[in-house]
């Protein structure tokens, strides 16, 4: 999952298809939340790569926070865009 999160910078970045992407990918805070949820992806995978389970649940409490972040200030409603996806 770590290597998910880093990966997903790039597209998180950019934007994609979705009619709200190019709105919240010019936004100052998004591109925080996105550099931050990366740093804390780094950090997990560093963690759990040297067995380091304090670090790790760290890496996870910081993980968390931008995820809980980015969705209340750009996500407030479920489903976003009137349908629900499937995973
Ligand atoms: C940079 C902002 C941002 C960060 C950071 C972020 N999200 Fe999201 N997330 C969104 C937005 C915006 C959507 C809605 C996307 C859409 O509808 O196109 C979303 C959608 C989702 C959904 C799908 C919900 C649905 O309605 O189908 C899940 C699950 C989710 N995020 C989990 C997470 C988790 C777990 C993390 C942290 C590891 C995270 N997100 C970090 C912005 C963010």
């Amino acid at each position: 999952m770590p290597n998910q999160i880093i990966s997903s910078r790039a597209a998180m970045t950019m934007g994609g298809t979705g009619v709200n992407d190019a709105m919240w990918v010019v936004q100052r805070s998004w591109r925080d939340y996105v550099e931050q949820m990366n740093t804390a992806g780094l950090l997990a995978l560093s963690s759990s790569r040297a067995s380091d389970q304090a670090q790790l649940a760290r890496a996870g409490d910081a993980l968390i926070v931008t995820c809980e972040g980015c969705h209340q200030q750009f996500k407030p409603s479920i489903p976003t865009e009137g349908y629900r996806k499937r995973h």
